[in-house]
């Protein structure tokens, strides 16, 4: 039986241990980065993490992360993948690699990328959960307006063909960047056609597979195009009208994109609670919109979700069975022979339900790594996004049945292992000598700990009690 108030009071020492201060542009930014074992800045799709988890033991802290969060907002409206802790040399690629210092608000300092949608969905969880009124009202008047540009950006700058589906540019914006669904994408970047300058630069300076461990992380081939990506939209001058047509790497991701529905839903609410509402309909629009659109991407063939690959005009499906096709339950967007098809592959042990599910490449597929980064293990992030989906069906009892043990084992997980970044799915009993030694990546992990504090709250709310 795992012990809850354990878990919770680990998880609030490792937020605590992963606050990061700093004053910029005079003013003082409470930040929690995601470990200072190697990422000692502000991410994106992280810090929305971590203020779900911070809400509950921590309202101002949940606040401030966002709010941190959008201080570095581009003038075009752009929230970028990292904000940067001046100073610090740990992680690559760090601020002096992606040219965007003329974009930066005074001294914030931002990557050139965005990462998934989560902004918004994080907000009006934050809003909802908070038990100080008066407070939330101040938080969302300022945190609203951001999101609005924001939103905006996305469907201007990744949406300019009005199809409902945004458009990642990079594998770090899918915030999967290994992921299999990627490697058709990025093999059209041949490697011999990336410039030596680009080569030498992560030879000398990448440092993840050095701080971590190496088995763990992406693969050489994988930093050289990442790094082409960012050396080619830095010498467009981040220009993304020129990105989004030009780029070598551009795909219309479905996880990605059914955060943006979500992303669009949590908006329309947050708008309805500002009282703001004659915008509440352009932002449900677009969530129907793009619900619809992820409904004609299902492959009745292969019985998935398919992400796009449209670089260069191209408009070519990608079929991966990944966790990624889950994530469409959340934007209540399979029917229901599709839902039945959804939910068996889910809780199919030789696919996606093995000691520690949910692993993010199907075990059975020919891509599956069981620990290399986003190609296999287990990560706290993606089970939330499932637990989330199969809530929209829990009618359902097969449904039903997965979210209450998905929340249990999740938190077992994490109990079991400690606060790791991912986490191997076979509970480590398929690599020699690691039986029952799960964890991946890096430790003291903060989006893992919020992820505790959240899902042991949701715990509570769990009509069919279960043993775990
Ligand atoms: C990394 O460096 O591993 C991150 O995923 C980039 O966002």
């Amino acid at each position: 039986m795992t012990d809850l108030s354990n878990i919770r009071k680990k998880a609030a020492a490792v937020l605590q241990k992963n606050l990061y201060e700093v004053t910029l542009n005079g003013k003082l930014y409470r930040r929690t980065v995601p470990t200072k074992e190697f990422y000692v800045h502000q991410w994106n799709w992280d810090s929305a993490t971590h203020a779900m988890g911070l809400i509950h033991i921590d309202e101002d802290r949940a606040y401030d992360e966002l709010l941190a969060l959008v201080s570095g907002q581009w003038p075009n409206g752009l929230i970028a993948q990292i904000t940067f802790n001046p100073k610090e040399t740990k992680y690559f690629p760090g601020p002096q690699f992606w040219g965007t210092e003329k974009f930066a608000n005074g001294e914030i300092i931002t990557s050139g990328i965005t990462q998934p949608p989560l902004l918004a969905i994080s907000a009006n969880y934050v809003y909802q959960n908070s038990k100080k009124p008066e407070k939330a009202e101040k938080f969302l008047k300022k945190i609203l307006p951001a999101i609005v540009k924001y939103h905006d950006y996305l469907k201007k700058y990744r949406d300019p063909e009005d199809s409902g589906m945004l458009t990642v540019v990079h594998p770090w914006e899918s915030g999967l960047d290994n992921s299999p669904r990627f490697d058709a994408p990025l093999a059209n970047i041949p490697l011999e056609t990336i410039p030596d300058e680009v080569k030498v630069l992560v030879n000398q300076f990448r440092s993840d597979d050095k701080i971590g461990d190496a088995k763990h992380r992406p693969g050489m081939d994988d930093y050289y195009r990442y790094m082409y990506l960012v050396h080619l939209f830095k010498s467009w001058d981040w220009d993304y009208t020129k990105i989004i047509q030009q780029s070598p790497f551009a795909v219309k991701d479905i996880l990605f994109n059914s955060l943006w529905y979500k992303a669009n839903e949590s908006l329309a609410q947050l708008l309805t609670s500002a009282g703001n509402f004659e915008l509440v309909e352009k932002y449900a629009n677009w969530a129907i919109q793009t619900q619809n659109a992820l409904k004609n991407l299902w492959d009745e063939k292969v019985q998935i979700y398919t992400d796009l690959d449209v670089s260069l005009g191209k408009h070519e499906p990608i079929r991966e069975n990944t966790i990624a096709n889950f994530t469409t339950l959340w934007a209540n967007v399979p029917d229901d022979k599709q839902v039945k098809l959804l939910l068996k592959k889910l809780a199919d042990p030789k696919q996606f339900w093995p000691a520690y599910p949910v692993p993010t490449t199907a075990l059975n597929s020919p891509k599956f790594e069981l620990i290399r980064y986003w190609r296999g293990p287990t990560w706290p992030i993606t089970n939330i996004f499932v637990i989330e989906g199969l809530a929209n069906y829990i009618s359902d009892t097969l449904a039903e049945k997965l979210y209450n043990e998905l929340i249990a084992k999740t938190l077992n997980m994490i109990a079991q292992n400690g606060f790791f970044e991912y986490f191997d799915p076979t509970k480590g009993s398929a690599r020699p000598g690691k039986d029952l030694d799960a964890s991946l990546g890096f430790g003291t992990f903060s989006w893992t700990a919020a992820i505790s504090l959240y899902l042991s709250h949701k715990l509570g709310t769990i009509k069919t009690p279960v043993n775990f």
